[in-house]
């Protein structure tokens, strides 16, 4: 067996303190809610997704030395992840996780360490013969280019789940970008920033409303080969140069929590991208089951499905 992984994923670990609560408090207002704490952040959340989903897997970040980042590595390395993390002096990434009895969450993140994360810590090495380099947006955005400019001259493919969006993303990362997997709020925001949609404003109403042409015209102007926006409970719709396709959800599910559903898919898809071969659809239909059954269970990372449990799903539905 080769020791390169398959899937490397430069992002971020955030220790998840999660509230539940019937309803989120107003301002001012204090309720009484369950808590419960465990491993997360959009890196590692798409790492163990795709681990479990089959693919060698190697995490790529930056960690502090506290009790979280020690956690967190031994975490990581027991779900069989090649952990290379840089120890930084802050503390360890955080969220703070509010998720109401709607099903709704709300997420303030402190990204700590993982926003020190220098280009010494991302090299060429690291990346060398994975197929497929995954980053999001909780670490910096720079180390975004620079894992992307490595991924892409070892011929890595490269994918950018722009998450969360922020006000300081810089497209020139989209020249290096192969496949770029938005949910509706971030394609919105992207589709704004990037001057998109001309003088008329886009709302994820008027998003969901688009017909599959239409939404395939506008995925084509970021640039990009691959635009695969995800849809919630509607599934995914991917957007290839001449041809695009909407993905629907896996149905007749028990949706418990959709914290992580994202990362879900964005780990599930890059493993399947590994399984199969480079099949873009193929990948996507295994990113939508992945995020299927992530969303049956609470929590974030320790909510990805195991190799077993997608294995009976994907026989349960032939
Ligand atoms: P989150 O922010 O909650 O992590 P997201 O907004 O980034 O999620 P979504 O587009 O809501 O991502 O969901 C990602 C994927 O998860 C979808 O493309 C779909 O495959 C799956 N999914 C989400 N909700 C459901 C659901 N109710 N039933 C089945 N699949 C779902
Ligand atoms: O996408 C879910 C993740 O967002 C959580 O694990 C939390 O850490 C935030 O980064």
């Amino acid at each position: 067996m080769s020791s390169a992984p398959s899937v490397a994923i430069v992002g971020s670990f955030n220790q998840d303190l999660t509230w539940r609560c019937a309803e989120f408090p107003a301002p001012g207002e204090t309720i009484v809610g369950a808590f419960t704490s465990g491993p997360g952040g959009k890196g590692a959340n798409q790492a163990v997704a795709a681990a479990r989903a089959g693919a060698t897997t190697a995490f790529v970040g930056a960690l502090g030395d506290d009790a979280f980042g020690h956690e967190a590595r031994r975490f990581l390395a027991a779900e069989g992840i090649a952990v290379h993390a840089a120890p930084k002096k802050l503390p360890t990434g955080n969220a703070a996780i509010l998720v109401n009895d709607h099903g709704q969450n709300q997420i303030v993140v402190a990204l700590g360490a993982n926003a020190a994360i220098t280009p010494r810590d991302v090299t060429a090495s690291l990346l060398r013969g994975a197929r497929v380099v995954v980053c999001q947006h909780e670490t910096t955005l720079g180390i975004n280019a620079h894992a992307f400019r490595l991924a892409r001259r070892s011929g890595v493919t490269t994918v950018l789940n722009p998450a969360p969006m922020r006000g300081d993303f810089d497209s020139a990362i989209l020249q290096h970008t192969d496949v770029l997997i938005p949910n509706e709020t971030e394609f919105v925001a992207l589709a704004h920033q990037l001057k998109l949609t001309g003088k008329t404003a886009l709302t994820e109403k008027k998003l969901a409303a688009l017909s599959p042409a239409a939404l395939h015209r506008l995925c084509r102007a970021f640039g990009v080969p691959t635009v695969i926006v995800t849809l919630g409970k509607r599934g995914c719709f991917v957007s290839q140069p001449s041809t695009h396709t909407i993905i629907p959800a896996y149905t007749g599910i028990k949706v418990v929590d959709t914290t992580g559903a994202g990362d879900a898919f964005c780990g599930g898809f890059a493993a399947g991208l590994v399984k199969f071969n480079g099949d873009t659809l193929a990948a996507a239909r295994f990113g939508n089951a992945v995020a299927a059954l992530s969303v049956t269970k609470r929590g974030t990372a320790p909510a990805m499905p195991t190799a077993r449990e997608l294995a009976r799903f994907l026989k349960r539905l032939r």
